[in-house]
């Protein structure tokens, strides 16, 4: 399915966006563990959640949707406590997502059951070595096709670890923290960069002990009672407000405010680095929800300038490179992002993909073996240009077609619903012409 959207002249209103996708799909795993009946609401109805509550049926949960609409699903879950999942018929579908793969690959490494997972072709190409190396040192037995999926795990009876991650990342710490739930003594990983913590929250919410141990490394206990259902109300995903809140910065004249949106600063890299940019945007009303921080973000259209991204604040904004390198198309001067070769391994190589369709819009990018560098501002015209299969990509380019001269046209766009179902109505909302 093509987009199609013509420029923005301003952008107002006063929105809210889906449900944080890795709580979403955490909050459905998590439930499953856990002996009694959880509640949800707000949760992402997105592609990518609905693999994991799929997955989690296939393993044995009850998970009833009580209603769901584009913005959000209420959802209670049965879950069957941490020794009741069992062994499903065929393999497990999980479509294009790396988190429900990832997590659910430390979750059936700890039971004696026996799980294939794999998914579509994009996933199938993503490596899975990174979760299977720690999992196999753990005790299971883990195989993959030259270390990607599909993925056969016989799991069971597990020893603690004490891993040193070799890349920051959410998804390999939660892996071995959910298999150290099942695993004799304790676990300790060890990260080189501050990755996102919604599973540790969340654990901890259950009354899993968790430990910060200094310098990124955490200790987790096996716990001796099971897990305490969750009561949640999801907030709303920095990762897909990220695209409102750019076309804003970058559309004239646009005011927008965003409520309740989850400001974990493990996830808000982007912030950070659009405040240096000068970008005009405040938080106010902050609260907790979930365990987790939450703020309404207000953002006006402001000029920009270059910026150096690399470091740490790489994967705290890991999942924004495509929509950032829109917004640095239009910053005065240099930006540059190093330390970012993960980006190569996300849903497509989002360095090779962002830059080549950008070019095609007129912006002057150039790639590196870890990041690339944007020369601006740069008047983008309108192009065709395509998705690459990358819910994230799609978004990324929509937002630069609000700020191109003439049409635009985003091939592949369907896959936006991969993350972020309500997309294309939040757009016309605040004032943008787009259509399917
Ligand atoms: C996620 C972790 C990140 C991120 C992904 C979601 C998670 O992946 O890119 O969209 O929910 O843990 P990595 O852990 O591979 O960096």
């Amino acid at each position: 399915m093509p987009l199609t959207l013509k420029p923005a002249t301003n952008l107002t209103g006063v929105i809210t966006v889906p449900g944080d996708k890795s709580l979403s799909h955490r909050a459905v795993m998590f439930a499953s563990l856990a002996k009694e009946k959880s509640r949800i609401s707000d949760w992402l109805p997105a592609g990518d959640c609905w693999a994991t509550v799929e997955a989690m049926r296939a393993l044995g949960a009850q998970i009833d949707v009580l209603s769901q609409d584009e913005t959000g699903a209420e959802l209670v879950i049965h879950g069957v406590g941490l020794q009741g999942l069992k062994s499903p018929d065929k393999p497990i579908n999980c479509r294009g997502s790396g988190t429900t793969m990832r997590l659910l690959a430390g979750i059936v490494a700890g039971l004696p059951l026996d799980v294939t997972l794999t998914g579509h072709e994009g996933l199938c190409r993503r490596p899975m070595q990174r979760v299977a190396r720690p999992l196999r040192l753990m005790g299971a037995d883990v195989q993959t096709r030259d270390g990607r999926p599909p993925m056969r795990i016989r799991g069971g009876k597990l020893s603690g670890i004490d891993y040193e991650m070799p890349i920051a990342s959410g998804q390999i710490k939660s892996a071995i923290l959910l298999a150290g739930l099942f695993a004799e003594g304790e676990t300790v990983v060890r990260q080189p960069g501050p990755a996102r913590d919604h599973t540790e929250r969340l654990l901890q919410a259950q009354g899993v002990s968790l430990a910060s141990i200094g310098k990124g490394a955490i200790r987790l206990s096996p716990p001796q009672q099971p897990l305490r259902p969750l009561t949640l109300a999801i907030p709303g995903d920095f990762s897909s407000a990220a695209f409102p809140l750019i076309a804003a910065l970058l559309v004239p004249n646009s005011h927008l405010k965003i409520e309740s949106i989850n400001v974990n600063s493990t996830r808000t890299g982007l912030l950070d680095v659009l405040q240096k940019m000068g970008a005009k945007i405040t938080l106010s009303n902050p609260r907790e929800a979930a365990g987790e921080p939450l703020a309404d973000l207000e953002v006006q259209s402001s000029a920009l300038r270059g910026v150096e991204v690399q470091g740490d604040t790489v994967v705290r904004m890991i999942d924004e490179f495509p929509i950032f390198a829109v917004a640095a198309t239009q910053a005065q001067e240099r930006t540059i992002v190093r330390d970012a070769a993960e980006l190569r391994v996300k849903e497509t190589d989002r360095i090779k993909a962002t830059v080549n369709e950008l070019r095609k819009m007129g912006a002057h990018l150039i790639p590196h073996p870890d990041g690339f560098e944007v020369h601006g501002p740069t008047p983008l015209k309108g192009a065709v240009v395509d998705s690459d299969g990358d819910h994230r990509l799609a978004m990324a380019l929509s937002v630069a077609g609000l700020i191109a001269k003439g049409k635009t046209t985003v091939k592949n766009a369907g896959v936006i619903g991969d993350s972020y179902p309500g997309f294309t109505t939040m757009l016309k909302e605040i004032g943008a012409e787009v259509s399917e």
